[in-house]
Formats: structure tokens, sequence, C-alpha cells
């Protein structure tokens, strides 16, 4: 046997972003004995790039806004592939976990009368984030991790899961190994979360850290989980462009929340000459309509920076490559402009975007209060991941629950800002709940010493190779080619030829050699990422080869229409007895009579 630590938890949860924590919480509450394991410090998580606050239908702003508006909303931006279960739950529990939030000492910004304040965001019909400046989600890590440490849990931080152990078709734990010792670890779960997040680092160009290889995707998927609707990934469209060694970091869309515009190297909106049909109705016509919605004039239409996500990503790249980009590849986002119609504004941007103005100032030398930001699309998000039950969080493998950005359903083809940080609140929550309670139920299972030993000898295979090629070329092979061929503009050929590639990445991968010893080794640990990486960047290339259509963040220049015969559809990956990948479609499950009836109501 190779020799490893043993952990005992009833329940383990894989990843302390905020889904995580928040599972954590509720699994602690139900009685469950909790151990999370992070990949890197506790507190380090892609939940702190959600800035610009957590969409709840709360109406402190607007009167009219509704669990109802929010329902319709957040199925409208997925163009209907949502999980209407899912967002129903998420559109009517979101209000409550942000009060509770607050009620463990979240301190969001406030309205004049004391009530938690909300912003506008991309495809909201209402200012419906609650927000800390813009760093709310930072805000929420630091609230759920100081919370859930007194709930009680185990906290095993730099430690990264290789595989899940399973008893039969049930899932009983995990194999890890710690970044600083190089130990290895099994743990014994009697349930296990998944909440690793998502899988930017497959691209070039992300607004994700080195963490977000796709992890949580790929062990779910190795014990026999579906993953679905892989091919919709989000390319957020406002993130640095300048200096490049920051390319990708995010600039918060809470910039165009407060009124910032997006123009072109000629000083022209943009974003006026393309508005889809789904928002005509509901977008502003003049510039100052567009600003008289910032500022809260409730007969106003949303401006057009506001628009979906895919969409202003999309007219950005237009710009770029029809010539008329900045001088870094972006397009300028100009928040400084709004000196013209307000008095003190510069002391309003530093209060509400004080990250975004230090962000500038300190990593491109550049006061956002006086000059516009350069900006481009980062990959921000991936909408697929492990099917679950709506209600439970609960894999199609027993034992192994998801939640947050790992899981998929709540955000159909593409989601809405805000929309990420209140998922993992009712997400987790729920996830935590529902595991705890199958860990009661059913008690502990077996650990296969024989897969133990079989993962920890993989685990240790790259030492063993001599002279081989190192992780990093493939990785950065794999990056690159996922960012030109498999990115915001998608054709069959180039994603085709991706597909190709990844199988010849794969080979090598296998052929990959670490120098050094286990002692905190980042050689050894990409090398191990290999599997995640390549593994994802298969599922999204093979399913946007099948989605012969655009809809949401998938858009195909060889298919630029939606496919209503698609759009019922979702894209299902499993793993095949072989060792494959299969790949089938389903049709969506049909939605009651009562939440159709809202959507027409709202249209
Ligand atoms: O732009 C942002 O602040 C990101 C929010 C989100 O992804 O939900």
């Amino acid at each position: 046997m190779s020799e490893h630590q043993i952990h005992e938890h009833d329940v383990l949860i894989i990843g302390a972003g905020g889904a995580g924590l928040r599972a954590a919480i509720a699994a602690s509450a139900e009685g469950a004995t909790v151990g999370v394991v992070c990949k890197s410090l506790l507190g380090k998580a892609h939940t702190v790039m959600a800035e610009g606050g957590v969409a709840a239908a709360i109406g402190n702003v607007d009167d009219r806004d509704n669990w109802r508006v929010h329902f319709a909303d957040t199925m409208r931006g997925g163009q209907y592939l949502n999980n209407w279960r899912m967002a129903e739950l998420h559109a009517k529990e979101a209000p409550d976990t942000v009060r509770e939030l607050e009620a463990w000492g979240a301190l969001f910004d406030r309205t004049d009368d004391g009530r938690i304040l909300q912003r506008n965001f991309g495809g909201h019909a209402y200012p419906r984030l609650a927000h800390v400046g813009d760093r709310t989600g930072l805000e929420m890590i630091r609230t759920l991790q100081d919370y859930g440490v007194h709930q009680g849990m185990d906290v095993h931080m730099e430690c990264t899961v290789i595989t899940l152990l399973e008893d039969g078709e049930r899932v009983v734990g995990a194999l890890a190994y710690d970044r600083e010792k190089g130990h290895l670890k099994v743990f014994h779960a009697k349930a296990v979360v998944l909440a690793t997040g998502g899988i930017g680092k497959a691209f070039k160009i992300t607004s994700n850290s080195w963490e977000y290889t796709g992890d949580g995707h790929t062990l779910a998927y190795d014990a026999g989980a579906e993953l679905i609707d892989m091919e919709f990934i989000q390319f957020h469209p406002t993130g640095m462009m300048w200096p490049p060694s920051v390319r990708g970091i995010l600039v918060t869309e809470g910039v165009r929340g407060e009124g910032g515009v997006l123009r072109n190297a000629n000083g022209h909106r943009f974003m006026f000459d393309d508005i889809p049909p789904l928002y005509v109705s509901s977008t502003a016509d003049s510039e100052d309509e567009g600003w008289r919605y910032t500022q809260g004039d409730r007969d106003a239409r949303r401006p057009p920076e506001l628009l979906t996500r895919d969409h202003v990503a999309r007219c950005i790249v237009r710009e770029i490559k029809e010539g008329r980009g900045s001088p870094h590849g972006g397009v300028f986002l100009d928040i400084s402009w709004i000196k013209e119609r307000m008095p003190k504004a510069a002391e309003h941007i530093k209060k509400k975007l004080p990250s975004m103005y230090h962000q500038f100032k300190r990593l491109a030398d550049l006061d956002i209060t006086e000059q516009p930001m350069e900006v481009g699309p980062t990959t921000h998000y991936v909408m697929g991941g492990v099917r679950v039950d709506a209600d439970t969080q609960m894999s199609t493998v027993p034992g192994l629950f998801a939640a947050g950005e790992c899981a998929a359903g709540l955000h159909g083809a593409n989601r809405l800002g805000g929309n990420s940080l209140s998922d993992l609140l009712v997400f987790g929550n729920r996830a935590g709940v529902h595991a705890a309670r199958f860990a009661k139920e059913r008690g502990a299972g077996t650990i296969n010493d024989a897969q133990v030993e079989e993962a920890g000898r993989a685990t240790l295979a790259p030492f063993e190779r001599v002279g081989g090629e190192g992780p990093y070329q493939i990785q950065n092979a794999l990056q690159d080619m996922m960012q030109d061929q498999v990115g915001i503009v998608r054709t069959g050929e180039d994603m085709q030829r991706a597909l190709d590639g990844i199988q010849q990445l794969r080979d090598r991968a296998q052929r990959v050699s670490v120098n050094g010893n286990r002692v905190y080794n980042p050689g050894w640990h990409t090398a191990l990422d290999l599997h995640s990486l390549l593994t994802v960047a298969e599922a999204v290339a093979r399913s946007a080869i099948t989605r012969k259509e655009s809809r949401g963040a998938h858009f195909r220049e060889d298919h630029p229409e939606k496919d209503e015969s698609e759009g019922n559809l979702n894209t299902v990956i499993t793993k095949h007895p072989d060792g494959s990948m299969a790949l089938t479609r389903e049709p969506k499950r049909e939605m009651p009579a009562e939440l159709r009836a809202i959507i027409e109501e709202m249209k």
C-alpha cells in the first residue's frame, strides 16, 4: 500500500468557495461532522470574482420586483434551456439566503432608509443585486467562513482531490494529496459534496485563477455521473487587456451598472447598433434614457451595455475584428464620463467601485475616474456541469452531490450576472442539508483498498517516468487551442481540429515526467491537473460540435441562428465503460403550466 493519512467525516465537501462553505454550514446544522477540502487557502475562491452583487428579488429599490420576475429573467437569460425547477427554487429562496447572510454579519451597502441596496445588472429587469461596493463575493466568503468555522468543520487546506472512492455505485470518500508535503490522504465519508467551481484554466484568457481546472466536473465524470450542457461557457465581456500580465482579470459588470459605457476607437457607443429582438422593448434607445435608468428612473429602459453577457461579448469581438478596437486589442469602458452628469463623480466612483479604482491604479497605472479602461472578453464561468436533482443536488451517482459552478441546470445557455452568488447560497444550502441526511440514512460504506492503491500509484507515476515532456507545454498548448478554436465565436471545423488536438495532448500527457520530490512541487501538481483539464476540454468541444445552432453563450459562425428543435435538448456526457467519452441528447422535462404562464406574462 502507498502510505497515506486517513480522515473520517460524515460529509466531505470538496471546495471552499461560497457553495462549499454554505454546504458545510448546512450539513453541520443537520448534525453531520464535516470536512472541507480546499485546493488552496481557505477564503481564496472564484466567488470573490462575482464582484458586483448577489441577485435576489428583495424589491428594496424597485418594489415591482418579486420571485416571478427573477424567475422569468433567469429563464430568458438562459434561453429557456434552464432546469426550470432550479430556476424556480433559486428565485424563491434567494431573498431569504441574502437576509440570512446579513444576519451572519455581511455588511451590504444601504439605501437611504437603511435597507439593503440593490443595483442594476445585465438581463435583470429591476435593480436586484445586493452588493458591497464591488467586493460582494469577498464579503460573502468572509461571512460564510467566519460563521462556518464557528459551526464546526475541519478544514484541509492546500489539498487536491485526485479521485473519488466508490463502494459499488455509491461514493464513499476521496483520495487527495496535500500540496505542502506531498502526502496522500484518504477521506472516508458517508456523502460527498463537490463545490469545486469552474474550468476557466482550460482557456488562455480567463478571470479564473490557477485552481479552476475542472476538478469537480472530472471527479464526477470519472465516478460515473452525467455532465450536461458543457458547450455553454460564459465569456464575461469585460476583462483587463493591459498590461499583458493582468490580461483577463475581471472588470466587474458593476461598472456598467453604475453608468459605465462601452465605446470603440472612434468614440462610438456601439452597443446601440445591435439590440436582440428579445430585448428591443426593454432597451433604451438614447444615451439619456440609459443614464436615467442607471440613476433609478423607473420609467426609463436599461442601457444596451446591460444586455446579457453573451451578446455584449460578441459585440465587443465584432468591433475588435472590424478594426475599431483599442490599442491593445479591446474596446473602451468609460465610467469617468459621468462627471458630465454628476457632481462629485470621482468620489462616487471610488465609493461604489473601490476595487476597480485600485485594480487599475495599481496594475495599469490608470485612474478610472479620469480615463477609460481597455477591456475585452475573458473566460469567466461554465454553465454546464454535473447533472443534479433540483431539490436535493444529488448527482446521478448515489452519495455524490454538487453545488455552485460545478453543478449544472440553473443557468441554461447563459447565466445572468449576480445569479452565481445566489445560486451558491441556495443550492449550497440544499446540497449540505441533503448530503447530511443521506449520510445519516445510509451510514458508512467500505473503502476499496485496491482502488486507493491504484490511484496512489497513478498519482506518483510522473516521478517514475524519466526524460518525458514537462506538463506546462501541454497546459499551454491546450489553453491556446481552446481559446482560438472553442472560444467566443466557433465553427464546426475549428472545433473538430481542437478535438483531434485534445486527443494528441492526452497521449503526450501520458508521458509527462516531473523532477524533484513531493514537497511543494508545482510541476507535479500541474501534471496531475492535466487529466481534469483535458477531460473538461473534450467535454466542451464535443458538446459544442454537437449543438448545431447558436444559443446563449454558444455562438457558431456556421450556424448563427437558433434552431428550435435543438432548443429543447440538453447535451449529456458520460464515461463509456471502455473509458471513451459518450454523448447523447435528451429532451428537457416539460415545464408546468403555472411556470409557463409566468414567462408568458413577463414577456
Ligand atoms: O461582473 C461581475 O461582478 C461578476 C459577477 C458574476 O459573475 O456574477
